[in-house]
């Protein structure tokens, strides 16, 4: 019997690492004790240097789609999660298919763990309120409670910092604690809720943001009270909004659904309208300096697909509106073959300043780097936490770094869905400009007709 320690509840390295090791020495799985924390004195713990086989591992890859799974597993507040995995990770050697089985009983049950956790994560993002305090130096401080279910906070963090980052803030949960001081993030040890200040939010523009979160074009209202269970109304003083929502149901009950409709879905679109006007205004990287103007996303807020570019273009940074030039006219023409109604999507940027190098009278497109990207995360996070689209697809490799926040390659990741913290899919696809940039007629055809494919495969997971 092997026990296998790891420092943390969420630590997936450590469970990778010493989950690979014993799988090269093919240690079975009921032969292994998975524990957080301490050693037990008396036991002998296996760690993944011990674990390490003596001889070379023979040569074991898993399948990408395994990874992503495990990581939002490792995250559950789910006692046997490392032995289901480990087990999982143990089959895939055998059965190199085993992600495809979607009847397989352990796989179903690691993505119904997944999805809790990933809806816990969304949950935080969505539902954290900071309360103001005074430091002792007269400065200000946000301070929130939050009680997640599963571990989830330090996966949340970054979240946070891209979001708040000019802020000085600090969550505090029962497991642990973060502190952001404008420049470095630190943890600090679980609080209780007797720690955080009451009274009213600081930001009256979270009203507006918090109810477009129940966007009720697509959520039905009491599905959505239901995810929000009362242990989180009582941090989110917006009890009015809470009184609308309940009257949103109880008005879809009596056949009255229209007018809660238009009440609350109104703010959706005065919430975008907001978001919009101070992107016209944002100076996060450098390339607002030399760009015309921010040119946002476009397209109905209720949208239930989403459309993510690379970055504006020369005749969209004139005109202000995204893909109107040669780029998107290839992609106006793929939609319609793939019967994608174009005027019931939302189509936006990762990057929503147009990047050129002067060349003359010319302005050449410049690819945006990865802190360009970075930086313009904060707008496309907020268009998607407003817009919540089922589907979105990722034109290019750019969108595709913003939307998942590593690199991907398009070649492997195409054609599948690729599940998002707030519960929609990412379908990933080549922009449109590489179809136009093609030497060869015969196979920009091809790749055209590959595209189109692409999209009526995104399309078909609306369902
Ligand atoms: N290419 C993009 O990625 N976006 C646009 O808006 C235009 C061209």
């Amino acid at each position: 019997m092997r026990i296998a320690v790891l420092p943390a509840p969420d630590d997936f390295d450590a469970w990778r690492d010493t989950a690979r090791a014993l799988a090269a020495q093919q240690v079975p799985p009921d032969d292994v004790v998975w524990q957080v924390g301490d050693t037990p004195e008396d036991l002998f713990a296996t760690t993944p240097e011990d674990a390490a086989p003596a001889q070379a591992p023979s040569p074991f890859s898993v399948p990408r789609a395994f990874i992503d799974l495990a990581r939002s597993v490792v995250m559950a507040d789910e006692p046997e999660r490392f032995a289901l995995l480990y087990t999982a990770l143990s089959r895939l050697r055998r059965e190199p298919k085993l992600m495809e089985d979607q009847a397989d009983p352990l796989i179903r049950k690691l993505e119904v763990i997944a999805k809790n956790v990933r809806r816990d994560i969304h949950k935080m993002r969505a539902f954290l309120r900071f309360r103001e305090v005074q430091d002792d130096d007269g400065t200000s401080r946000y301070v929130a409670w939050f009680e997640p279910e599963h571990h989830i906070v330090r996966a949340n963090a970054a979240f946070f910092v891209n979001r708040f980052a000019s802020m000085r803030w600090s969550i505090l949960t029962p497991e642990v604690s973060l502190h952001w001081d404008g420049k470095a993030l630190s943890e600090g040890p679980g609080a209780s809720k007797a720690d955080a200040p009451d009274g009213d939010p600081t930001e009256e523009v979270w009203k507006t943001y918090y109810a477009s979160i129940f966007n009720p074009a697509r959520v039905k209202i009491g599905a959505m009270l239901k995810e929000m269970p009362r242990k989180y109304w009582k941090n989110m003083p917006e009890t009015a909004l809470v009184g609308q929502l309940i009257a949103g149901a109880q008005a879809r009950e009596s056949g009255m659904i229209e007018t809660a409709r238009t009440a609350i879905g109104g703010n959706a679109q005065a919430a975008w309208e907001a978001l919009r006007d101070e992107a016209a205004t944002c100076t996060r990287c450098h390339l607002y300096k030399h760009a015309t103007q921010t040119v946002f996303g476009e397209g109905p807020v209720d949208a239930a697909m989403m459309f993510v570019g690379e970055q504006p273009g020369d005749q969209e940074d004139l005109a202000g509106t995204p893909f109107v030039g040669p780029a998107g006219q290839v992609f106006n023409r793929a939609v319609a073959a793939a019967d994608i109604d174009r005027s019931r999507v939302y189509v936006t940027n990762a990057v929503k300043h147009f990047k050129y190098e002067q060349r003359g009278k010319r302005r050449i497109h410049a690819k945006p780097d990865t802190g360009e990207i970075t930086a313009c995360r904060w707008w496309i996070e907020q268009e998607r936490m407003l817009i919540r689209p089922q589907v979105t697809v990722a034109l290019g490799a750019t969108a595709a770094r913003s939307l998942l926040g590593r690199t991907v390659t398009i070649g492997k990741e195409r054609g599948r869905p690729v599940q998002l913290p707030d519960g929609g899919e990412a379908w990933i696809t080549v922009h449109p400009s590489y179809l136009l940039r093609l030497p060869d007629e015969a196979q920009k055809q091809d790749e055209y007709a590959r595209f189109v494919e692409d999209l009526k495969l995104a399309k078909a997971a609306l369902g």
